[in-house]
């Protein structure tokens, strides 16, 4: 399984889908400072421009090293195809996939801009329905809630990808040597439940059916309650590498 943190990064160039909060964007930019010659792109579908600059100011050395491009993952027209040397996307074909054939258009992208012998790096969340112990089915069950609340307001949800189908999408798109590793991620009540209180407020809209907000919000206040009697919530996750002809 190919580890970005084994690579060489000598004179790379990689382009993160999905910057989000920035949790992988940090990672990425500790090995920025390892490797002088390495230069990031980071992109998302919103802009996040501001809230990452902020985030490099105590990273100078690097900041002239990182570029921010908004785009739908589908596009990323403005860089040029075959000059991406590792591409990662974490936790953000869920968001892609929520429309459906989005996802297979935006690995195809991934493909014409890598580099023969380009990395695809990617990390998901297994689908809901694969938990199994009581810790991973509260975790299903705050998915369930939180899709359902979406779903009510009129948006999209996420929409995870088990890692069987993504292997055959990626093979169909003429990536090579695709390998997985599974992994759970255990989080403590302490950091899920601000998390998750974030997802609530985005996710609940109050659009005038108080009886349906009602219900979500006491479905919410029981998920709470177990995720606290529980102590941890278990997510299962997998990584996927593969490789450009
Ligand atoms: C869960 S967040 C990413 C988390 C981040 N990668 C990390 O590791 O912390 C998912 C991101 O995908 C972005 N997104 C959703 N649909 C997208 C699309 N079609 N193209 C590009 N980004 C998209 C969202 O705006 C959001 O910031």
């Amino acid at each position: 399984m190919i580890e970005i943190h084994n690579l060489d990064l000598r004179n790379k160039t990689i382009l993160e889908v999905g910057t989000g909060r920035g949790g992988t964007t940090l990672e990425l930019i500790e090995l920025l400072k390892k490797f002088p010659s390495a230069k990031l792109i980071t992109s998302d579908i919103i802009d996040v421009k501001e809230e990452l600059m902020q985030f490099c100011q105590g990273f100078m050395n690097v900041q002239n090293r990182i570029t921010f491009i908004q785009s739908d993952a589908t596009d990323l027209n403005s860089i040029p195809n075959e000059s991406i040397d590792i591409i990662i996307v974490n936790y953000t074909l869920c968001a892609i996939n929520s429309i459906i054939g989005k996802l297979t258009m935006a690995i195809n992208r991934f493909f014409h801009l890598l580099k023969p012998g380009g990395i695809l790096l990617i990390e998901e969340e297994y689908p809901i329905e694969s938990a199994k112990t009581e810790n991973q089915c509260i975790w299903a069950d705050k998915w369930r809630m939180l899709k359902t609340a979406l779903i009510s307001s009129g948006n999209l949800p996420f929409n995870e990808i088990h890692p069987d189908q993504l292997t055959q999408i990626l093979s169909l798109l003429n990536f090579i040597e695709i390998e997985k590793e599974d992994g759970l991620n255990m989080l403590h009540h302490s950091e899920i439940l601000p998390l998750f209180e974030y997802q609530i407020s985005g996710s609940i809209s109050s659009n005038g059916d108080s009886y349906l907000e009602k219900g979500l919000l006491k479905w919410a206040g029981k998920i709470k309650k177990k995720i606290e009697k529980l102590e941890f919530m278990e997510i299962p996750y997998y990584r996927l590498s593969a490789k450009k002809t």
